[in-house]
């Protein structure tokens, strides 16, 4: 139960290299298991979420090596056997339930844990589970699992989703790829990281058409060969990193090992604070404004401005100087930071889906509580431009998203000491 402590108050300014995607990998991790041989994936963060799924991983049989000072899986299906994902596994990371799609569309039978609660609100799999039905699976529960079985064969058909939804898009094209005879998603998620997903698997031979667009045909083919990949860098971790180059007045920081093309929007939206931002390939250079305008947001699919990133936004909007509004129409409660930021000093309330926030507001040190991985991160930046001191407990949630966030940071000026919390 590590804690940081913050001493506040000074500017970020260097260089920091972003890390490969936590939710780009995972996909891909499953997707291996679809494989006839050994597939390799490149740029793979040191993250607690991919500890975990790797064990996930070896509890079916396969062989799992991460080898960590080179960023580098290399994942071996062939010896898979135990075709069930456990409860104590997949209650600690949702993306475990990607293990369902997995299995039954390589051998015809899975079964796993429901994912359980999450710290913002029900987040339901119901579309996962009625599109592998659609698809010609069956799905049945029994005490708190899924279990899904399949023939050599299943006709397929369309299933749409609505929301749309990364995870069901990334389970129904798990399943499907080696198992439908002919199935499209309609209103398929669009995020890169399911694009890397169709990407990676059509490199192992699948047949998917439609990449990158919000309508996925997948027609099954008979095996998949294990390739070699590099994963994507991690766009929330740059966009994390853009919004704390803005928030200090003296913070300048050049961003590498970015891609800019996965950010949507976002880029113009910060330009918008005031913040200058020039992108040059795979380089990002922040300059933070002298006074932070206040630019309201709200969160949509890909390429809207992603959920992800919408508690960092609001962090900064407590420094602008005016009203704004940040409103969240994926989750519809996800602002468990806003009353550890209030006790920082930040004034903001929210009404419904969408926290109203009134700057500049100072920050002061204070013991502040994470939550879950985003809102963890959004009071750390909160502590780096407070005054005195702040203690931000249970960095654990932080530690499943970004990888040794405070070696990346205090080269760069920030002050967090990680200390065990007795
Ligand atoms: C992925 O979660 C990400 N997780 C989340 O990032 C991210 O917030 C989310 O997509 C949205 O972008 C990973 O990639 C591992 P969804 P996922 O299914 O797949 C509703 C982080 O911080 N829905 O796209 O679980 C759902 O309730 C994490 O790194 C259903 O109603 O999200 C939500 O309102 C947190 N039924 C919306 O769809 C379903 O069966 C989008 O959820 C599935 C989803």
């Amino acid at each position: 139960m590590d804690k940081f402590v913050i001493e506040g108050g000074t500017p970020l300014k260097g260089t920091l290299n972003i890390s490969g995607s936590k939710n780009a990998a995972l996909p891909v991790i499953a997707g291996a298991l679809l494989a006839d041989s050994t597939v390799t994936i490149h740029n793979i963060p040191r993250l607690q979420d991919i500890y975990t799924f790797n064990n996930v991983l070896r509890v079916v049989g396969a062989k799992v090596d991460f080898n960590e000072s080179a960023n580098s899986i290399e994942i071996d299906p062939t010896h898979v056997s135990y075709l069930e994902a456990p409860y104590d596994l997949v209650r600690k990371m949702r993306a475990s339930f990607y293990m369902l799609g997995a299995l039954v569309g390589k051998h015809g039978y899975a079964k796993v844990s429901l994912p359980g609660g999450c710290a913002w609100g029900p987040r339901p799999v119901d579309l996962h589970l009625k599109g592998m039905e659609a698809m010609g699976i069956d799905i049945s529960l029994d005490k708190g699992y899924v279990i899904a079985k399949a023939g050599k064969s299943v006709k397929g058909g369309s299933y749409t989703l609505n929301p749309s939804s990364v995870g069901a898009t990334v389970n129904l094209l798990l399943a499907a790829v080696l198992r439908a005879e002919d199935f499209t998603i309609n209103n398929a998620a669009k995020e890169p990281d399911v694009v890397q997903l169709c990407n990676f698997l059509v490199e192992m031979g699948a047949d998917i058409t439609g990449l990158g667009t919000d309508t996925l045909r997948i027609r099954k083919v008979g095996s998949l060969k294990g390739v070699r990949i590099h994963n994507d860098p991690d766009r929330i971790e740059l966009g994390t990193y853009m919004i704390a180059g803005a928030m200090h007045p003296d913070s300048e920081l050049k961003l590498t090992g970015c891609n800019p093309n996965q950010l949507g929007n976002f880029p113009e939206l910060l330009r918008q604070t005031g913040t200058q931002v020039d992108i040059n390939g795979t380089e990002i250079h922040i300059k933070a404004p002298q006074v932070i305008k206040p630019v309201s947001i709200e969160t949509a699919i890909y390429p809207g401005f992603p959920t992800d990133l919408q508690a960092q936004w609001a962090t900064m909007l407590t420094q602008a100087e005016g009203e704004s509004k940040v409103t969240d129409t994926v989750y519809f409660d996800r602002f468990s930071y806003v009353p550890e930021l209030t006790r920082l000093g930040a004034n903001m309330h929210v009404d419904q889906n969408t926290v109203n926030i009134s700057g500049k507001t100072p920050l002061v040190g204070a013991s502040v509580m994470s939550t879950d991985l985003r809102a963890s991160v959004s009071l750390v930046l909160a502590a780096m431009v407070a005054e005195n001191s702040s203690e931000v407990l249970r960095v654990y949630h932080l530690d499943r998203g970004y990888e040794s966030l405070e070696n990346k940071l205090n080269p760069l000026g920030a002050k967090i000491t990680r200390v065990e919390d007795k």
